[in-house]
């Protein structure tokens, strides 16, 4: 294989020269013997900086798992800038990964505390579905769905664990092949111009209905949707109960495509078929996760990770920012020029609809899920008028 020596973070990787594995003139991770994605090094930043997080609280050595490593990206970056991390295990099925991993482990002086494995990740996971072999982070980096990896995932981990998933399906997911997205997750997606909440909603539910079934709650710390995929990290906790108490943030997402009116329901309740604003016809979605998709504690106890030696520095404090804005907040966004295109009118700024909707006495953020997106306790009829206003000098509370 032709490689090629990169930075992340703290950590030196030998991976496939870029230039070697091109299509149409660009770097096709595809091509090369073994998988390297430079795009994804942001979703690996935002990962040490979890772990770092996620292990300070837990207060003793842990010992993570990567049995989708590539060339071991993320479990000797785990291994490498997370002090508390006493084994890193990484595995992979493809045999030409196996000398890569053990030599970055190597070049990054981590002998000692890695071990490599040419096995399938369900393999892996379940040799350590033992109560003392298991782990206390599990990450599944997968291609695609996450979902044939859980159930594996859920056995070997400790209680009180953490286990991150990324998907990078989200064509089925936000409703581009419903079919898939009904086999792979058991739920219906919704395609419109809040999707990839939807999606990412639905991801965090398989997880959490996954994690039920072996009475383990599963509570998600942190979730959100970048550029060609979506990642989360849930916190497992053993016990009926808080199966059962994470169980009462499932349900259902209602969306009206005529008047934007959206709402929710609960997975034991009777779904409402028709608007409550203008009496339409609803779409559902679900079942999905209808509670927060991050915990706001850990959200500021994330906050206080020092990201500045990364590279994406810049984009992740923009992103938990937005993120943190959002806690609290209603399921689904309004998409500004959606709305403004509804009107026949041009969008309002961003800044001047968010503060026309608080001044109104509404919560009202911007989304990390959409540039010109609004989450908002106000309805739809409130956030057209607000829109209309901003547009034709009209204000609502001047009539
Ligand atoms: C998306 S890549 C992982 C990228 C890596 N985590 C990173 O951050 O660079 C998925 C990896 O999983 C491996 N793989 C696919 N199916 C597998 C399976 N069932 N068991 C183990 N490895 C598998 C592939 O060979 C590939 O290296
Ligand atoms: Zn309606």
């Amino acid at each position: 294989m032709k490689s090629s020596v990169v930075i992340e973070g703290r950590t030196e990787l030998e991976v496939p020269d870029p230039s070697s594995y091109t299509f149409q003139g660009r770097f096709a991770p595809f091509k090369a013997p073994v998988f390297y994605n430079p795009k994804m090094e942001f979703s690996r930043d935002i990962a040490v900086g979890v772990l770092s997080s996620f292990a300070c609280a837990r207060g003793s050595p842990i010992r993570v798992c990567d049995p989708l490593a590539g060339v071991g990206a993320r479990g000797v970056r785990y291994a490498n800038e997370v002090p508390v991390v006493e084994l890193s295990v990484m595995g992979d099925l493809n045999a030409e990964s196996i000398p890569l991993i053990l030599s970055n482990a190597r070049r990054n002086g981590l002998e000692g505390k890695i071990e490599v494995v040419h096995e399938e990740a369900n393999l892996l996971l379940s040799r350590h579905s033992e109560p003392g072999c298991r782990f206390d982070f599990i990450d599944i980096d997968p291609f695609g769905t996450p979902m044939p990896f859980v159930d594996s995932s859920v056995r070997a981990l400790k209680n009180g664990g953490m286990l991150g998933v990324t998907a990078t399906d989200t064509a089925p997911l936000c409703g581009v092949h419903t079919n898939a997205c009904i086999r792979k997750y058991s739920s219906i997606p919704l395609r419109n111009e809040f999707c990839h909440e939807t999606g990412l909603r639905i991801l965090v539910g398989s997880i959490v209905r996954t994690a039920a079934k072996y009475d383990f709650g599963a509570f998600p710390l942190l979730s959100y949707s970048v550029d060609h995929y979506f990642r989360s990290y849930f916190r497992l906790k053993l016990g009926a109960h808080l199966a059962d108490f994470a169980f009462r943030s499932m349900g259902y997402l209602l969306s009206c495509d005529s008047c934007l009116w959206r709402g929710v329901a609960q997975f034991e309740e009777p779904l409402q078929t028709t608007c409550t604003e203008c009496g339409s016809p609803l779409r559902r979605a679900g079942p999905l996760w209808i509670g927060d998709l991050s915990d706001k504690s850990f959200l500021c106890r994330l906050a206080e990770f020092d990201f500045s030696y990364m590279r994406t520095n810049a984009r992740i404090s923009k992103l938990l920012s937005k993120i943190s804005g959002e806690q609290g907040k209603p399921p689904g966004y309004y998409v500004l020029d959606f709305v403004s295109k509804r009107l026949s009118l041009s969008a309002p700024s961003l800044k001047g609809v968010l503060e026309e909707l608080e001044r109104l006495g509404y919560t009202a953020s911007p989304t990390h899920f959409h540039p010109k997106g609004i989450k908002t306790s106000a309805p739809p009829s409130v956030v057209r008028e607000v829109v209309r206003g901003l547009c034709t000098g009209f204000r609502l509370d001047d009539c």
